[in-house]
């Protein structure tokens, strides 16, 4: 029986994935590159860093400096916080209510498991918060993901072991580090996109707390 659920925030509780593309896209052009949305399925789940980094290489002829790409890290975040403002907790998925409240009824442990500098703000505009045994800062891991790390830091915090936890995430990167740390892996999105995990369901509403428990006991890893 699973002990831990650890959730990524952008794409799987609320459509902040939407938000970041359409930053990362206008910031982009600002420097001339144009990004879509299947580049964007890339940029999922991935650190600001790493993201622009993954922008960059789109035009080997550019050479900013330190500075610069703060810039426009700075630019991007600061766009992305226009667009996300007014969140409120009618911007919740459909389903993701319930779930938290079932597995607060059934004692299973939540944690937040975000890439995002901004995850805290988010979830308390959403008025979620209180539902979160344990919220990982990334700035306190050493890698990103797809790397297993922030899923792994959830579960050594809450002292739970690796196999005893579930993972949602909407992003390649982020299904990738839930099977890297050894936990179940949902993916909520695109089946091709996300075929390397373990149960993938096209919308939240079709998280169901019973269907997960069961793919949890019937999946041998
Ligand atoms: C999440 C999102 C990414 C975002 C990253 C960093 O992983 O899926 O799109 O780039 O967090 O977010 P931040 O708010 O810290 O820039
Ligand atoms: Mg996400």
């Amino acid at each position: 029986y699973p002990q831990l659920f650890i959730f990524d925030l952008d794409g799987v509780i609320t459509d902040t994935a939407e938000q970041h593309y359409i930053a990362w896209k206008e910031m982009a052009q600002e420097i001339g590159i144009e990004i879509d949305r299947k580049f964007n399925e890339s940029l999922k789940g991935v650190s600001r860093g790493d993201s622009l980094e993954k922008i960059l290489n789109l035009n080997k002829d550019l050479h900013l400096s330190e500075e610069e790409k703060a810039e426009l890290m700075k630019k991007k975040n600061d766009a992305y916080r226009k667009l996300i403002m007014s969140i409120e907790p009618e911007d919740i998925y459909p389903g993701i209510g319930e779930l938290l409240e079932k597995l607060k009824d059934d004692d299973i442990k939540i944690a937040l498991g975000s890439a995002s500098k901004n995850a805290p703000f988010i979830i308390k505009q959403l008025q979620i918060e209180h539902y979160f045994d344990y919220v990982v800062d990334p700035e306190t891991v050493e890698n990103g993901k797809p790397a297993p790390d922030i899923f792994q830091k959830a579960a050594d915090e809450l002292g739970v072991a690796y196999d005893k936890c579930v993972g949602i995430e909407d992003a390649i990167a982020g299904v990738t580090a839930i099977n890297e740390a050894g936990m179940l892996s949902i993916g909520v999105g695109d089946k091709i996109h996300l075929k390397h995990a373990d149960y993938v369901v096209e919308d939240t509403a079709e998280l169901k707390f019973e269907t997960i428990i069961n793919r949890f006991e019937n999946i041998s890893k």
